[in-house]
């Protein structure tokens, strides 16, 4: 028999609710952090003992909790920051639904200490698991600090799946590293079983705080500045060849409220994938968006955010980080003076060969980033110098042949010029491998490989595709399949791409090749016409020492 509809007790609500908002602790220090953040406090200091199982606080120097509110401040649906139906609309402060702080007192013991500032006391509250166990005067600075203890303990199942004090840490920290690089005006010091992990200083300086959390170099980094329309864009992002096997290091921020929006992730992810395509970069940005155009109310986390002209907004950002990317040209010179104007004047028309995601209006201009080149001479048999309009040029002469025979394979379709091979050539990797390049015979067609199968199931070669100086190796092939079927199976890239960049690198001119002047000139003339001044795996094919940089060594 089914039992009669009631409504909860207000306990058990809260449990339920409680458990959407507070997951595991650094959920807790999310919002308590996000909290002395809309207090307006200028220091934060976070600590927590075995991954903020056995202990979290966070003390704020903010504007303090009225004493007459503080177990207000406690309820459910209390809070200070919305007072009106239009007020959800446009929120622009990190909370806004007043649950937080009833969410965790409901699941932990918690003390609070908080003293406005024209009060010379402060009131400690004491909650335990929902119930208000005392309310006393005491002595303290002004601010708030709130002390979490046995987490979960009345959740045993929930407490069950915390993980180790490790893992609870480093998510602890990656939080906090990510706040902290959204408000470079408020100094954070997170300290970690009595160890102080990090402090930033509040210097107002996001570089300060990226060389301080991923050890990066003003030379590392993109500075990004843009807008368009209501949209800015602002920040950094590293260099294309400073990238890593996750996405732990993408701090993204909308309206500076830290978000994980896997469009927008994958947005930025794509505006990189020219430069390599299985790493990410490290990115410190935000977006500002007009608030009315961002539904904050859809997670209740608050991780996710609803944007109301999503595909205008991805554009936007795709299209200013490829600029800004395909522009990036490695320098001696100081980096940050990079800016959308500057940028936008070296380009002219030529369409990318980007897949955009999201249907985009504007075709992205992309000009030659690299400008006519001199050519001076060749280095160690593996570098080309060049004399620029605005310094001395130096080519990789095996990373600027890859970039060029990439974009040449990967444009190609149906090429008459083809490398007869001497005889056939039978390969046979495994039926699995076979297969692989086997699936893809129409690709490796179109990009003028003859390719076929043969009665026995192997890889039948007759012909290779003929581009520029340089030609395939016949004894090569075997390497170059072998290498490309391996890549087919765990790549996410397109197969044309994965085919064009092996065979790229394979065919491509080495370091230590003795090249002649004709020879170099060639591909100087060629590399001008590129995209990227990069190879097809992130590393610079071009880095420039700049004239000025130059003379101020020479004391000019
Ligand atoms: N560190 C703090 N300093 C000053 N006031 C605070 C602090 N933390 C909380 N408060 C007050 O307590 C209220 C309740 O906080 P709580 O986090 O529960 O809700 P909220 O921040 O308003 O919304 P949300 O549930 O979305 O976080 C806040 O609106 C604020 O007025
Ligand atoms: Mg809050």
């Amino acid at each position: 028999m089914l039992n009669k509809i009631k409504k909860l007790p207000k306990n058990i609500s809260l449990l339920i609710s409680a458990g959407e908002v507070i997951d595991k602790p650094v959920s807790i220090i999310k919002e308590l952090v996000e909290n002395s953040i809309d207090a307006k406090s200028k220091k934060i200091i976070i600590e927590v003992k075995n991954g903020g199982k056995e202990y979290i606080s966070v003390t704020d120097d903010g504007i303090g909790i009225n004493p007459s509110e503080i177990e207000l401040a406690f309820e459910s649906h209390s809070t200070s920051k919305l007072s009106t139906t239009d007020d959800i609309y446009k929120v622009s402060s990190l909370g806004f639904r007043g649950e937080a702080l009833s969410s965790i007192s409901s699941i932990s013991k918690i003390e609070c200490i908080s003293r406005i500032k024209k009060n010379n006391f402060a009131t400690l509250l004491e909650i335990k698991f929902g119930e208000i166990v005392n309310k006393t005067k005491v002595g303290a600075n002004y601010g708030t600090k709130i002390v979490i203890k046995e987490i979960f303990y009345n959740i045993p199942a929930r407490l069950k799946y915390l993980q180790s004090r490790k893992s609870e840490t480093g998510k602890i920290s990656q939080f906090v590293q990510s706040i902290a690089l959204g408000y470079p005006e408020i100094s954070f010091i997170l300290i970690s079983d009595e160890i102080t992990k990090f402090i930033t200083n509040g210097d107002n300086s996001q570089i300060t705080n990226l060389s301080k959390f991923y050890k990066l170099k003003n030379i590392d980094l993109i500075d990004i500045n843009c807008k368009e329309n209501n949209y800015e864009l602002s920040g950094y992002i590293s260099k294309p060849d400073i990238n890593f096997g996750n996405r732990s290091r993408m701090n993204i921020s909308i309206n500076n409220r830290v978000i994980k929006n896997t469009k927008i992730f994958y947005t930025i992810e794509n505006a990189y994938k020219n430069f390599n395509n299985k790493r990410f970069p490290i990115i410190c940005l935000n977006i500002k968006i007009p608030f009315n155009e961002v539904d904050v109310n859809v997670h209740p986390q608050k991780h996710e955010i609803k944007l109301e002209n999503e595909s205008e907004i991805l554009s936007f950002i795709y299209n200013n980080l490829t600029k800004i990317l395909n522009s990036e040209i490695p320098s001696n010179s100081i980096r940050f003076e990079l800016n959308q104007n500057k940028v936008i004047s070296n380009y002219e028309n030529r369409s990318s060969q980007q897949d955009l995601l999201f249907d985009s209006d504007e075709s992205i201009s992309l000009k030659n980033a690299i400008p006519l080149l001199r050519f001076v001479g060749q280095i160690k048999n593996t570098f080309i110098l060049c004399e620029g309009p605005d310094g001395l040029y130096i080519i990789d002469q095996h990373a600027a042949h890859e970039r060029i025979l990439f974009e040449k394979y990967v444009n190609e379709n149906h090429p008459n010029d083809f490398q007869i091979l001497n005889i056939n050539r039978y390969i046979d990797l495994g039926t699995i491998q076979n297969n692989k390049i086997l699936n893809e015979v129409e690709k490796f067609k179109e990009m003028g490989w003859d390719i076929d199968e043969s009665a026995t199931g192997e890889i039948i070669v007759r012909n290779v595709p003929h581009v520029g100086l340089y030609k395939t190796k016949e004894s090569d092939l075997d390497k170059i399949l072998s290498i490309i079927s391996n890549d087919l199976d765990n790549n996410l890239d397109t197969p044309k791409n994965i085919i064009s960049k092996r065979l790229a690198c394979h065919t491509a001119v080495r370091a230590g090749d003795k090249l002649d002047d004709s020879e170099s000139i060639n591909l100087i003339n060629e590399l001008e016409k590129t995209s990227i001044p990069w190879d097809p795996h992130g590393r610079p094919a071009v880095i420039k020492l700049d004239y000025q940089n130059i003379s101020s060594q020479f004391g000019r």
